[in-house]
């Protein structure tokens, strides 16, 4: 029985899109339900209906304060049967009541390392810090921004002369092969969290060699 997940995004949605790309499998444990977004312009919600999906748009503007926003998007999860929530460049800032809603049920990707550099321009930081390595991470959402136990992790080597642009794009394209390996192992019922480190359990049937990503400076 496929799990049915939510996807929330404020913006582009690419990794809204490898989500989709991998749920088109037959075998992929998850359904995509509903793409929810904050923003009525973000370009996401265009590709998610060219797929043929349900969206749905919550604009935070049209609310008093983060309680009754985050009650608001809660409700249109829950009507569409949502059982997994995937933020993806989701710009909110959630309450720790809905998060604690959604308590290892909710996932997000976060372009760095974690405990690495949580919060924003994490590319620039990690190059500031003359980083040899940096990534993305894929981790339970825990009330605290960017913490939570940490299902999937993708190294990715910073070039002598990388700058934010190429760093992003080239972990752009490891976040976009984490993203579905995570849902996959928490769809699949493959994971458990012990204390607040989440444990894959079993023998795997995904393959899990992407989480390291090969050198890529060319692009
Ligand atoms: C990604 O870098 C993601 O890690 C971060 O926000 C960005 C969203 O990009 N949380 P996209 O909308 O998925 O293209």
């Amino acid at each position: 029985m496929k799990r049915k997940v939510g996807i929330l995004i404020s913006g582009r949605g690419s990794n809204m899109s490898a989500l989709i790309e991998a749920a088109a499998d037959p075998d992929y444990p998850a359904d995509i339900a509903l793409v929810l977004s904050n923003r009525p312009d973000a370009g996401g919600l265009d590709r998610a209906r060219e797929a043929g999906l349900q969206t749905a748009v919550v604009d935070h503007k049209a609310y008093p304060d983060r309680a009754s926003f985050d009650a608001a998007v809660d409700a249109r999860l829950r009507e569409a049967g949502v059982e997994i929530v995937c933020l993806a460049g989701f710009m909110r800032l959630l309450t720790p009541g809905f998060v604690e809603g959604w308590r290892n049920r909710m996932i997000n990707i976060h372009p760095s390392l974690l405990p690495l550099f949580p919060g924003l321009h994490t590319h620039q930081r990690a190059i500031d810090a003359g980083m040899r390595l940096a990534g993305c991470t894929v981790h339970f959402v825990r009330p605290e921004m960017d913490t939570g136990p940490i299902i999937a992790q993708a190294a990715v080597p910073i070039a002598p002369n990388d700058t934010e642009e190429t760093l992003s794009k080239r972990i752009l394209s490891a976040e976009h092969r984490i993203y579905p390996l995570a849902l996959a192992l928490l769809a699949g019922n493959l994971l458990r969290v012990e204390g607040e480190r989440a444990v894959i359990d079993g023998a795997l049937p995904v393959d899990l060699s992407g989480m390291v990503a090969a050198p890529e400076f060319e692009g």
